[in-house]
């Protein structure tokens, strides 16, 4: 889209930027998979110093370390993480003993976990791809969804990939997940906020307006991150990154609906316990035994 019309600014074209999308509308680029874009989200995961892109390397660690002691497979069990990035919590579960395979469609978190793991020689398969199109049967021990992905999905979106990960799963496999509380977004209220930036940023390289909205959809327990880029040319380009949060006892009533166990649920994935108060609800969850 184009804001220059014949010369002069489109107003009408303005103002369609501040109206509240309708709910889980999709963006015309993939924010993770944009060449440009993946390449900062790349950083942002691999900042030590924050927790934007991935959680902090000290908080991955002590999470592997827990959930495999919490476990207790057999080494060489199998383990698919979902989402993986670049690896960083595939390789600490290598560490473990696992067999691990990693999936993320951003090409550029791929191409660096996949020379990580050559570097140092570990024996992890890592794939290019969309998880909403995975097809196996019964071949992993344990499936791992971190960093809040079952958060940012569609409704449709979310219900699919819990059925092929239920597929996926041996009987008794366990899958990892966590999910945004409410306690989240205790900051965030609707507002709309802007910046210039004239050198490269984490969106483009080039000179740039920057618009931010946070839009909120109470009924559906649904957050709206939207942003907006403007070029020097006029051109402009929104992305937006949907945010559905979790009670626990919706969180609960998701697993019971594609026929998972709750095994366990934490305020994070390190054993923290549950508090009402908490920004996060770390679970584990099984498929069961027998068919049932
Ligand atoms: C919040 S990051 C978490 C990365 C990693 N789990 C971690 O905590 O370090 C979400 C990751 O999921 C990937 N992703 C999002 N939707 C995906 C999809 N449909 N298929 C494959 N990967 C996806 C993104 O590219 C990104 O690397």
């Amino acid at each position: 889209m184009n804001l220059i019309n014949n010369g002069k600014l489109d107003f009408s074209q303005l103002e369609s930027i501040t109206k509240k999308p309708k709910l889980f509308t999709k963006d015309k680029i993939n924010f993770w998979q944009d060449p440009y874009i993946s390449e900062h989200i790349l950083y942002a995961h691999l900042d030590d110093e924050s927790d934007e892109g991935s959680r902090k390397y000290e908080t991955i660690i002590k999470s592997v370390l827990w959930l495999s002691e919490y476990m207790d497979l057999p080494k060489g069990a199998r383990l698919l993480d979902l989402g993986c990035g670049p690896g960083l919590y595939s390789e600490h579960f290598h560490g473990q003993g696992f067999k691990v395979t990693g999936i993320d469609f951003s090409q550029s978190s791929i191409n660096y976990a996949k020379e990580e793991a050559k570097a140092s020689q570990y024996d992890i398969e890592y794939l290019c791809q969309n998880y909403l199109e995975i097809d196996y049967t019964n071949e992993f021990d344990v499936i791992t969804l971190i960093y809040g992905d079952l958060c940012v999905l569609s409704h449709q979106e979310r219900d699919l990939l819990l059925t092929k990960v239920r597929k996926a799963l041996k009987p008794g496999g366990y899958l990892i997940f966590d999910l945004f509380t409410k306690q989240y977004f205790k900051k965030g209220h609707e507002n709309q906020s802007w910046y210039l930036s004239r050198e490269e940023g984490f969106w483009k390289e080039d000179e740039h307006l920057l618009l931010h909205e946070h839009f909120k959809y109470k009924k559906e327990k649904v957050r709206l991150e939207k942003y907006t880029l403007i070029m020097a040319d006029g051109e402009m380009q929104s992305y937006h990154i949907w945010k559905h949060y979790f009670s626990l006892k919706r969180a609960k009533e998701m697993l019971h609906e594609h026929q998972l166990i709750l095994k366990d649920f934490w305020s994070d994935l390190c054993g923290k316990p549950y508090e009402i108060e908490s920004s996060w609800i770390g679970m584990i969850a099984q498929k069961p035994l027998s068919k049932q």
